[in-house]
């Protein structure tokens, strides 16, 4: 029987990418959300869920280690890894990728410092707009850089903006819309092509049907 290891986002993606599976035919075997477990059987035969941080999971299927992912547009534009499908948009956890500056705050003409945790893709826009952009790489709470100077920007995904309204930051430029893609394993495609189809078909007619 063919195994194959599908790897999900923790956080808010898990949230909404379990009653995808489950609408295609894919239930954990216990509740994920009361478990430290990292690795969870399901009701289907030779088909496991890992559970992840969302930067791991290109990572896990580009190497091979989980044939399947689901993780955001935002980490996989990061990640700029190869190895791997984007079959399927699972229009999931949308939201845009931004700059953000402070409310009032003046037009940078000179060197700009950015503070991000999307350094690369922060270092391809600057340079698409043609502006110099000294990037200082943060992981979390990217709000609070401009605010105590640490720099006059930043990049980070805005939802409902009530995060950058609560500190004083207001959304500038669009650099990318965002949502949880499925990746696949380039080798696992052909090797268990039959059983990862399978589960690709079925999770696109749940999000056809949502
Ligand atoms: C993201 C992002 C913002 C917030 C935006 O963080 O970094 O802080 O969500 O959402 P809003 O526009 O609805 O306020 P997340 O909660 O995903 O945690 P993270 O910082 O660990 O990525």
């Amino acid at each position: 029987m063919t195994q194959i290891t599908l790897a999900l986002t923790k956080g808010r993606i898990l949230k909404e990418t379990l009653p995808l599976l489950e609408a295609a035919g894919i239930v954990p075997a216990e509740d994920i959300f009361s478990s430290r477990k990292l690795v969870f059987d399901t009701n289907r035969e030779g088909l496991r869920l890992l559970i992840l941080r969302g930067s791991d999971v290109p990572t896990y299927v580009q190497f091979g280690a989980a044939d399947i992912g689901v993780a955001g547009k935002d980490v996989l534009l990061e990640h700029q890894g190869d190895g791997y499908y984007e079959p399927l948009d699972l229009g999931i956890a949308s939201c845009k990728l931004m700059t953000a500056v402070p409310v009032g705050a003046p037009t940078q003409t000179g060197r700009l410092r950015v503070a991000t945790k999307y350094i690369n893709v922060a270092r391809q826009y600057y340079a698409e707009q043609g502006r110099q952009a000294d990037l200082i790489k943060l992981y979390g709470a990217m709000e609070l850089a401009p605010i105590l100077d640490l720099a006059h920007e930043i990049v980070d995904i805005v939802d409902t903006g009530n995060t950058l309204k609560a500190n004083g930051l207001v959304p500038r430029d669009e650099i990318a819309d965002i949502s949880s893609r499925l990746i696949v394993n380039k080798a696992a495609m052909k090797t268990k092509y039959a059983d990862i189809q399978a589960t690709v078909d079925a999770l696109q007619a749940a999000v056809a049907k949502r």
